[in-house]
């Protein structure tokens, strides 16, 4: 939702920035804007083209500027609607900002600052900058500035901020929304991802939360709001630029889909001693596990569908409710919530602003609060009480694929442990269900061969407007990731519904050739699905069923029929997953649409 990137230094700032944007842009391509302070001017060099990167770049006119200081902005628009003017940087008096966030009280600073006909954009953004370079031609002082502009405005940010009259300088702060710095030989960065400063180091730190960092080409210099000076504490990023790179595929999507295997070697394999999963690595005491009466699981989109497989595993196996919970409802509602509630909430990103606010509110309700997180030092990572990495590698393409399966494959290790540590399945079972997450890997990789049977039925696909996924129990909570992940990128409208319950309504919509995905990988009521499946069937659907081989299965009831390998029943999510991701890759493919960057879309949702 919005990235940022600022650099000062000893180097051509135009090509940092613009190298910086290019990583960022899967954050919001709706919009992009350079601004860098000039050696042989005072006025600042601003560029700002609406949709991707690449039109900034042939905008900009490289020979006219020479700079070691700038920094760049793509944009997700929140506050007005998609054009030049609304982009980022804004620039106001002295003061050049770039913002991502959202500022709440934005409308009552108009008024109390009467900036009604001072402004020129609609956004939310430009009102920060006219109320710092108020603060700025008051007092001439940068950090009085932010310090007095930050007092007053409400909501989440990140700011960059440039004066164009101090050379060589960027100043930063943030609430809520993320920022990450490094320095190295050749100057000081800022920016929003750490994909964007990998190029230069592997040493990082996250701006702590209301403190103005001061970026020089010797390094950055982090004070309080009182003044007081603070050190940063580093962290080293594990993985290369390699991870963050297409490495020969034509898109990051198919690329991470073929990556599921190994990131799910990574998530599982530390976490299994002696063929017991086991959290002491990681610092979660088994008590969290023992002592809770009720779990609820929060997060947004694909991570709450991973949360909704959790459930269908954790509450039958433990007996205790187990609910999920949109985190964006979640905040609004009032759900029971208190010291004996385990509360894990899902986020690849560790970003997700209502994912965040959610757990606060369960924290203050005295939940424990345990996070599963794919990226390290994200805010919901460090604000959870207990934190289970997965270890998925960055995830770059908007649509969520790898993130997806090891988020599945933390939630089987949580039921593992919590089944053995409060009795619920004796250690022998423990260990076979442990043993089976421990396959997952394999299965994935098996599935990786479908991808001609996945390439047939998206031609299939392509041609439709309209799609239903539909399955009863586990197979019901994979077909929600399953239309998600169509519509999403091949914008095909997708809808998933319980299989017994089309015929209470969404039935009407099944015409003659509409396709019906249908997910039936669970043999105690495989019959029962194949029911509803002969339903659509005899209004006209175009049913392509995945199922496992089952010689009962007369072939008159589906077009296309895709058969997963043998397996326990509970594991079939992961084989099931690889195939509905193909499909709606190839799908989307087929039809030319930019896959890793879906319209409207952005990766990590920063904003409420
Ligand atoms: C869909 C997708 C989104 C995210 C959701 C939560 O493919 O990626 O639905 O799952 O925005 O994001 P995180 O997991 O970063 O909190």
């Amino acid at each position: 939702m919005c990235g940022i990137i600022g650099f000062t230094g000893n180097i051509d700032a135009e090509k940092v920035v613009m190298e910086g944007l290019k990583e960022l842009e899967y954050r919001g391509y709706d919009s992009a804007g350079i601004a860098l302070i000039r050696e042989d001017s005072d006025e600042p060099y601003i560029m700002k083209e609406t949709g991707p990167v690449s039109e900034l770049e042939k905008a900009v006119d490289k020979n006219m500027v020479s700079s070691f200081c700038g920094m760049g902005h793509t944009r997700w628009a929140t506050h007005g609607g998609v054009t030049d003017i609304n982009a980022h940087p804004h620039y106001v008096g002295k003061t050049v900002l770039i913002h991502n966030g959202i500022i709440e009280n934005y409308q009552e600073l108009i008024n109390s600052y009467e900036l009604r006909d001072k402004m020129i954009s609609e956004t939310d953004t430009e009102v920060a900058a006219h109320i710092i370079n108020y603060y700025y031609e008051k007092t001439g002082d940068p950090l009085e500035s932010i310090k007095k502009a930050v007092g007053v405005i409400k909501g989440s940010y990140s700011f960059c901020i440039m004066f164009s009259d101090i050379k060589g300088k960027i100043f930063s702060i943030r609430n809520v929304s993320p920022l990450v710095a490094a320095s190295c030989e050749k100057g000081s960065l800022i920016a929003s991802d750490v994909t964007a400063l990998l190029k230069y180091s592997k040493k990082y730190f996250v701006l702590p939360e209301k403190v103005i960092a001061e970026l020089t080409k010797d390094g950055i210099v982090l004070r309080t709001l009182e003044g007081k000076e603070t050190e940063p504490e580093y962290l080293t990023v594990d993985w290369d630029m390699e991870a963050a790179q297409k490495s020969g595929y034509p898109h990051f999507m198919i690329k991470e889909i073929n990556e599921q295997p190994e990131a799910l070697e990574r998530t599982i394999r530390p976490r299994i001693v002696n063929g017991k999963t086991d959290f002491s690595g990681d610092g979660i005491p088994d008590s969290i596990f023992k002592n809770c009466e009720r779990i609820s699981i929060i997060a947004c989109g694909t991570a709450s569908y991973a949360g909704t497989v959790g459930k269908s595993i954790l509450e039958p196996m433990l007996k205790i409710p187990v609910n999920v919970y949109i985190a964006s409802e979640y905040r609004y509602s009032d759900v029971i919530t208190d010291e004996k509630t385990l509360c894990i909430v899902i986020s690849q990103s560790g970003e997700t602003v209502d994912t965040l606010e959610a757990m606060k509110l369960a924290a203050s309700k005295k939940a424990v609060t345990l996070s599963i997180v794919n990226v390290k030092a994200s805010t919901i990572a460090r604000e959870s009480d207990y934190v289970l990495y997965t270890h998925a590698g960055p995830e770059i393409s908007v649509a969520s694929t790898k993130a997806y399966t090891v988020q599945l494959a933390a939630l089987y290790l949580i039921a593992a442990k919590m089944g053995e540590v409060r009795g619920c399945i004796s250690e022998k079972e423990a260990e076979e269900f442990t043993a089976s997450i421990g396959n997952v890997g394999k299965t994935v990789e098996e599935m990786l061969k479908y991808i001609p049977e996945c390439k047939h039925i998206s031609e299939r696909m392509a041609k439709s407007r309209d799609a239903f996924y539909i399955g009863r129990g586990l197979d019901y909570a994979f077909s929600m990731e399953g239309a998600l992940k169509l519509k999403e990128i091949s914008y095909i409208h997708a809808e998933a519904m319980a299989a017994g319950e089309l015929k209470h309504g969404t039935i009407a919509l099944i015409e003659k050739d509409t396709p019906v995905v249908a997910i039936a990988t669970q043999k105690n009521i495989f019959l029962k699905t194949i029911s509803n499946v002969r339903e659509v069937k005899a209004r006209g659907a175009f049913v392509i069923l995945i199922c496992r081989d089952d010689e009962t299965l007369s072939e008159d009831i589906y077009d296309i029929c895709v058969k997963i390998p043998e397996m326990d029943d509970r594991f079939t999510g992961f084989a099931v997953a690889v195939l509905l991701q193909l499909i709606a890759y190839y799908t989307a493919d087929g039809k030319g649409l930019n896959v890793d960057k879906p319209r409207n879309l952005a990766k990590s949702v920063t904003v409420e």
